[in-house]
């Protein structure tokens, strides 16, 4: 089976990226959002990163026009019934994603592989929500999609082989090496990197140093190309609360578990870039760090 008419449920950060490269690679790629305003928003999105990628010369004006040409999108699940591959990318909420799950079942054709897009839940859930366990696998994408060379093919003892081979050449054909994993809460990359960015939320609550100094530790001491509050404003502190707590849920092991301040930027809207405001506030250009998150109150 070959993919050519690809579904994308989300267009937040991920759903946005995964749809472009899927259109960008001549596939006829539809998206769905919960409103006509996120779907906006979304589209949008694609349309800055390919206007971007024009001023840049890395693509052209005609390249950007027949990308978009093959991408739609709409606020009605149903738009996806004649799609062959529908990959899931709303918010990390488990229920949200099981209801879609049990609907995209009843619309989709019998013949449709659903992938999920989720950073931390268990594939294995989702495709019970589903009359086609074997047709359903994790996709995971990462952030930034579009400058991202990776996804991970995660497969579940119930994963036909045929439905992984399709998948793993729909990654190439959208311009990706795939690795394959098992599904395993947090697959390979988020099991090293999730403690790890969560580690650097402890150091800087216990005072081990500021935000900047963190961030250029990793940055200019190890190479990363973004420190790890960087890159917290880059996925989402709400996205990255939501998988800590599942993971933490699934191993109960410390190092999975949400740090307080995490906690408490979620609550208080703090969401990264997406919220304007984070480890760092982007009302200022370059973003200036919110270091009073971790100092104790002033003297008076
Ligand atoms: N269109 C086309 N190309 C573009 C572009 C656009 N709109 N914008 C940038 N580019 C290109 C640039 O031209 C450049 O290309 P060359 O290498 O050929 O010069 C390349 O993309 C890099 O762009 P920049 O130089 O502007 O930016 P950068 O060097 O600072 O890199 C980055 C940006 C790739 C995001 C880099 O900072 C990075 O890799 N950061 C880490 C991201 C990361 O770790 N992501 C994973 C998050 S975790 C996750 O996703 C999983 C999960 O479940 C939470
Ligand atoms: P996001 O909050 O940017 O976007 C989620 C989108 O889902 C929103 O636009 C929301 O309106 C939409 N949505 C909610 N309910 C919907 C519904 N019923 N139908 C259609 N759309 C609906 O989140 P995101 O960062 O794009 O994350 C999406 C998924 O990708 C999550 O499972 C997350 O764990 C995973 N992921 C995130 C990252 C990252 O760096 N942010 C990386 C890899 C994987």
């Amino acid at each position: 089976m070959k993919i050519q008419r690809v579904g994308v449920i989300g267009c937040g950060l991920m759903g946005s990226g995964i749809a472009q490269v899927a259109a960008q690679a001549g596939l006829r790629t539809v998206v769905v959002e919960a409103s006509a305003a996120a779907l906006q928003a979304g589209l949008q999105r694609v349309d800055k990163f390919l206007s971007g990628g024009v001023a840049k010369g890395k693509l052209t004006a005609e390249q950007k026009q027949a990308t978009l040409s093959r991408l739609t999108g709409s606020a009605e699940l149903e738009a996806i019934k004649d799609c062959d591959l529908v990959i899931e990318a709303v918010v990390e909420d488990l229920r949200l994603k099981l209801d879609l799950f049990a609907r995209l079942d009843r619309l989709a054709p019998p013949t449709a592989i659903f992938a999920s897009n989720t950073s931390s839940l268990s594939i294995t859930e989702l495709a019970a929500a589903t009359g086609r366990p074997a047709r359903v696998l994790g996709l995971h994408f990462f952030n930034p999609v579009p400058l991202m060379r990776l996804v991970e093919v995660a497969s579940t003892i119930q994963t036909s082989p045929e439905v992984e081979t399709t998948v793993l050449e729909f990654a190439r054909t959208v311009g990706k090496t795939p690795i394959r994993t098992r599904d395993k809460t947090g697959f390979i990359v988020n099991r090293l990197l999730v403690p790890y960015i969560l580690d650097a939320i402890r150091a800087l609550e216990e005072g081990v140093g500021s935000i900047v100094d963190i961030d250029h530790g990793m940055t200019l001491g190890c190479g990363y190309p973004m420190g790890p509050f960087t890159l917290l404003d880059l996925v989402g502190i709400d996205t990255t609360y939501f998988i800590a707590n599942i993971m933490f849920e699934e191993f109960r092991e410390r190092r999975f578990a949400p740090p307080p301040l995490m906690k408490r930027m979620v609550l208080a809207g703090f969401h990264g870039r997406k919220t304007g405001k984070g480890f760092y506030d982007y009302g200022t250009e370059p973003p200036r760090p919110n270091d009073f998150l971790a100092t104790a109150p002033a003297d008076h």
